[in-house]
């Protein structure tokens, strides 16, 4: 486990031991001195193929919190425009000695590739349709700690709705992974154009009428139409969109009454989630979703590089 590809190739008692370590994080960035020097002198390379906004900066904050040299390649304004390989690519970034690469790619296994030529551990920032496991473990830090709040230690049984584009969205598919890991129970709930087909064997409950899906859900995760990635699928206008399967005020009155709203972002308001929904107080957890993404990141870098710092990798330390 020296790279972190997806929540797939996690144990789940080392989600759980992330998501541990992660909570002295949360901790120290709510103090006015953010800094600690697990990290110092290492560098750690941001290598960027596709946009990003929390992403690329809660990576770039969490290895300076941690006392690392963050160094951001935005491919647009890298050789990559001048037809350098994704490998000559990767085997350039070896030579400059990172000490972890984190790396978004618009390919699903473009970031597997990568790790697979590089010396350091490799992060996945999400790899096309494929997985995105830093925002399932900080949805899952974020819910963990808002079921705290109410009293709720585990996930066991929990009913989490996700709906939207699941057929695009590594977001959905590592968070199934990791809330089933949990114990809790996912639905997901799309038009049939944009569900994965053998969504099923996943583990997961499949709606396409969300109006149904919703009924007893205790948390909902929407998520958004990604229509960068649609290849001649139907693509309801946003008006239908949000009659369909957009979460109005209305709507959520089908889930239960204190139910969780969720959203990974960017969130377009008005089609998947309307603003009074998304900014509902002491239901919507959406910035705490962003916070927790600082706290995560640094967990991971943490954890990846303690092999390479000479203190004992995490399997030593996770309780089996
Ligand atoms: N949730 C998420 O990955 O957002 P960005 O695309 O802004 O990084």
């Amino acid at each position: 486990h020296r790279d972190l590809l997806g929540i797939g190739h996690l144990q789940t008692h080392q989600i759980h031991y992330l998501l541990d370590e992660a909570e002295q994080w949360v901790h120290l960035n709510r103090q006015p001195k953010k800094h600690n020097d697990a990290l110092a002198g290492l560098t750690i390379i941001n290598a960027f193929f596709e946009n990003s906004t929390r992403t690329l900066l809660s990576f770039e904050i969490a290895g300076k919190r941690l006392g690392a040299d963050v160094v951001n390649m935005q491919a647009a304004q890298s050789s990559v425009k001048k037809g350098e390989t994704l490998i000559d690519t990767a085997v350039t970034l070896n030579a400059m000695r990172a000490d972890a690469i984190v790396i978004r790619h618009g390919s699903s296994g473009a970031v597997a590739l990568i790790a697979d030529k590089v010396d350091c551990p490799v992060l996945n920032a999400g790899d096309g349709q494929h997985e995105h496991p830093t925002q399932a473990l900080l949805d899952a830090l974020a819910l963990r700690t808002k079921l705290r709040e109410r009293g709720r230690e585990e996930f066991n049984g929990l009913e989490v709705v996700i709906c939207g584009d699941i057929l695009h969205s590594r977001v959905a598919r590592s968070n199934a992974l990791c809330l089933t890991a949990l114990g809790a129970k996912v639905r997901f709930c799309a038009p049939p154009a944009l569900m994965p087909e053998g969504a099923g064997e996943m583990g997961v409950d499949v709606f396409h009428d969300f109006d149904a899906a919703l009924d007893g859900a205790e948390v909902v995760m929407m998520l958004r139409l990604q229509n960068e990635r649609m290849k001649g699928q139907f693509i309801p206008s946003p008006r239908e969109y949000r009659h369909l399967f957009g979460l109005t005020e209305k709507r959520l009155e089908r889930a239960r009454d204190d139910a969780i709203i969720m959203h990974p972002g960017p969130m377009n308001r008005g089609v998947e989630i309307d603003s009074n929904v998304a900014d509902l107080a002491g239901r919507s957890i959406i910035t705490d979703q962003v916070e927790m993404g600082v706290a995560i990141r640094m967990a991971c870098l943490d954890v990846l590089t303690r092999r390479s710092r000479g203190v004992p990798g995490w399997d030593a330390q996770a309780q089996k």
